[in-house]
């Protein structure tokens, strides 16, 4: 970190930590270094440093939970901002469900508040059970999966701009599509949900079957970004097309560089083993890529964001 970024963050209330390994931090467990991970203790030294970033032209990611994420091996610059602080952890649930029901801030885990959701027997958000994400990070990727997106149950958003400030958005305005919300600026404060009232036992019911159903056909205990690719778009005749049977139909279960693999039990899984670069996944998640290309004529889409020196656009955004 050089002088000039250090000055950034002097007076204000955050706690830095200069080049932060970032590997740990994900759920690949590999890949590089921050010059700077820096966490706020509170909204308004969030808001002045996000307004300083973009004065001083320097890159802002927001670190989630890591899930959906590769750092590249030699790491990224400028900030990274991690919103573990409970002045970003901060929810509200209102037993009687509706518009509003749940608001959450961006540092609330996913699973956590799907607990305490279905708990307080407020139904819309089980079929997200199992999704590592946090609520930032879910929203800006607009998480899912086969029983639904957290976009289905959105109901607003506050949403810093590059200078820092708030501005409150309807779930309409975010153009939320699939695995992709358009944030008008680089960093969600908090979100709210509108949820049912239902009976606590039905609820949690369901997120016991949801997460049944992913233990079963997911390599969960395998270090891994959950799905590698997007589901592509229906084909000309409507049927719709799922990318881990696509990879698996190409043949390409086990398929490995360095110690990287496909995983043999859900074909849209990358695993990796230890000793696993960044680049061993970039380079694995490619040769898929072409292979699947070759075999069915279809270009995937790599749903997990990779954050690399040079990445520009790419890198401004949450993880889910
Ligand atoms: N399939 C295969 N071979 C495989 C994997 C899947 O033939 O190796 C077949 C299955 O048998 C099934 C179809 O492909 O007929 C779809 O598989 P699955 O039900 O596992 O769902 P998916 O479309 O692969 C989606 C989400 C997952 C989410 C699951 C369950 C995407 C890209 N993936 O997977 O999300 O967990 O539904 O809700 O939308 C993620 O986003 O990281 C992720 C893992």
């Amino acid at each position: 970190m050089t002088a000039g970024a250090s000055r950034l963050f002097a007076d204000l209330e955050v706690d830095v930590e200069p080049d932060a390994a970032l590997g740990p931090r994900t759920w690949f467990g590999v890949g590089g270094r921050a010059d700077a991970l820096v966490r706020p203790r509170s909204i308004d030294a969030l808001q002045t440093l996000v307004g300083r970033c973009h004065r001083d032209g320097i890159e802002l990611r927001v670190l989630g939970e890591g899930a959906n994420l590769l750092v590249e091996d030699e790491g990224v610059g400028g900030v990274v901002v991690r919103l573990d602080h409970p002045a970003f952890r901060e929810r509200q649930i209102e037993g009687r469900g509706g518009a509003d029901s749940v608001r959450a801030h961006a540092g609330v885990e996913l699973p956590r508040l799907i607990l305490e959701t279905s708990r307080a027997g407020l139904a819309g958000l089980e079929g997200l059970a199992g999704i590592p994400a946090s609520i930032g990070g879910a929203v800006k990727m607009n998480a899912g999966g086969a029983f639904g997106a957290i976009g289905d149950r959105l109901h607003a958003a506050a949403v810093l701009d590059r200078r820092g400030e708030v501005s409150v958005y309807a779930a309409a305005d975010l153009k939320l599509g699939y695995r992709r919300a358009s944030l008008p600026g680089p960093v969600l404060l908090w979100a709210s949900f509108s949820l049912e009232s239902d009976d606590p036992m039905r609820v949690q019911e369901r997120v016991r079957e949801v997460f049944a159903y992913k233990r079963s056909t997911q390599p969960l205990s395998d270090h891994s970004a959950g799905c590698m690719f997007k589901n592509p778009p229906p084909d000309s005749s409507g049927e719709k097309r799922s990318a881990g049977q696509l990879i698996d139909q190409a043949g390409l279960k086990g398929l490995a560089v360095g110690a990287a693999s496909v995983s043999r039990q859900h074909a849209n899984f990358v695993t990796v083993a230890p000793g696993a670069t960044a680049a061993d996944i970039v380079a694995l998640a490619d040769l898929v890529s072409d292979r699947v290309f070759d075999h069915a004529g279809v270009r995937l889409e790599r749903e997990v964001v990779v954050w690399g020196r040079g990445r520009g656009e790419e890198g401004v955004r949450h993880d889910a």
